[in-house]
């Protein structure tokens, strides 16, 4: 065990994640003597690593696939965990391991950041629901979005989002997401479809409003066919790498204590990353 401050990401399998980019990058710019590593858990040995968290020499952790469900039972999640189904972050408060779920604020975050004055959308129409569409409809519920639309490839997956948020969220048939789109201030997309190898989204996004924003959640490749329309059609944009650096802060902060920023020189070393190491 060493002196310095240590958070780590638990996965399984866990080598492909960008954290320690992002995390080492601020750890060099702040000056702070503390380390970021990857550990990969298989689901048998999950409990017993994250319960001696501590005595492995850690301050924290992210969590990632297949684990974050298992953090509910593991830890003391907030409002946000339990909401999204999921935790991704760690942290002891005093001698209390808790967990939020800072996909929430990630995509809250990078669309102020991206898009300022998106929340003045009356509906949102989200497509997929998973794990991130939960963040997502949490984030922009919690943001006082009135009406939001959730079109599933499933449709019981939608209904039962409707169960867990309440009569704010609409289920709509996947065939009729471009029947929707005038009306809809701001289109997310959080399911798989335009990520390199799965096939594109075809949806036309020449019916939404002008003032409309388009967010993607897929961050490989970065302008993905949905974001290549938008921005063909003018529309402004928020990317899935984007949402990437916003979710880390968090998680920083708490370890570390200083709050890092998420700056175009931390963008340009995740990207040059995603594009030597697929
Ligand atoms: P995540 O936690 O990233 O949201 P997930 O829970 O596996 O992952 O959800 C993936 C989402 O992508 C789901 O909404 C899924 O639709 P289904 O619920 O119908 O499976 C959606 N998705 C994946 N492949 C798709 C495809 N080819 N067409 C339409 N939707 C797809």
């Amino acid at each position: 065990m060493s002196d310095l401050r240590a958070a780590c990401l638990i996965g399984w399998p866990a080598g492909h994640s960008r954290s320690p980019v992002i995390h080492k990058h601020w750890l060099k710019t702040l000056g702070i003597p503390g380390d970021y590593r990857i550990e990969a858990v298989p689901p048998e040995a999950v409990d017993d690593f994250v319960t001696r968290l501590t005595a492995r020499g850690y301050v924290g952790a992210n969590v990632t696939i297949p684990h974050k469900e298992r953090m509910l039972a593991l830890t003391v999640p907030d409002a946000r965990a339990q909401a999204v189904g999921a935790a991704n972050t760690l942290w002891f408060d005093g001698g209390v391991l808790r967990s939020t779920n800072t996909d929430v604020e990630g995509f809250i975050d990078n669309l102020d950041a991206s898009a300022p004055g998106w929340d003045s959308a009356q509906q949102a129409l989200v497509l997929g629901a998973g794990g991130a569409s939960r963040a997502v409809i949490f984030g922009l519920l919690e943001r006082g979005i009135s009406r939001v639309l959730v079109a599933n490839r499933t449709p019981a997956r939608a209904q039962e989002l409707v169960q867990d948020f309440g009569e704010k969220v609409h289920p709509v048939a996947w065939d009729a997401i471009d029947d929707v789109m005038p009306d809809s201030g701001l289109l997310v997309n959080t399911t798989s479809l335009g990520m390199t190898s799965q096939p594109p989204l075809v949806v036309d996004v020449s019916r939404l409003p002008r003032s409309a924003v388009v967010a993607d959640l897929v961050y490989a490749p970065l302008v993905t066919p949905l974001l290549a329309a938008a921005l063909a059609q003018g529309l402004r944009t928020a990317d899935g790498l984007g949402m990437l650096l916003y979710q880390a802060v968090r998680g920083f902060s708490l370890w570390f204590g200083q709050m890092p920023q998420v700056t175009p020189e931390l963008r340009a070393l995740v990207e040059a990353d995603l594009f030597t190491r697929k």
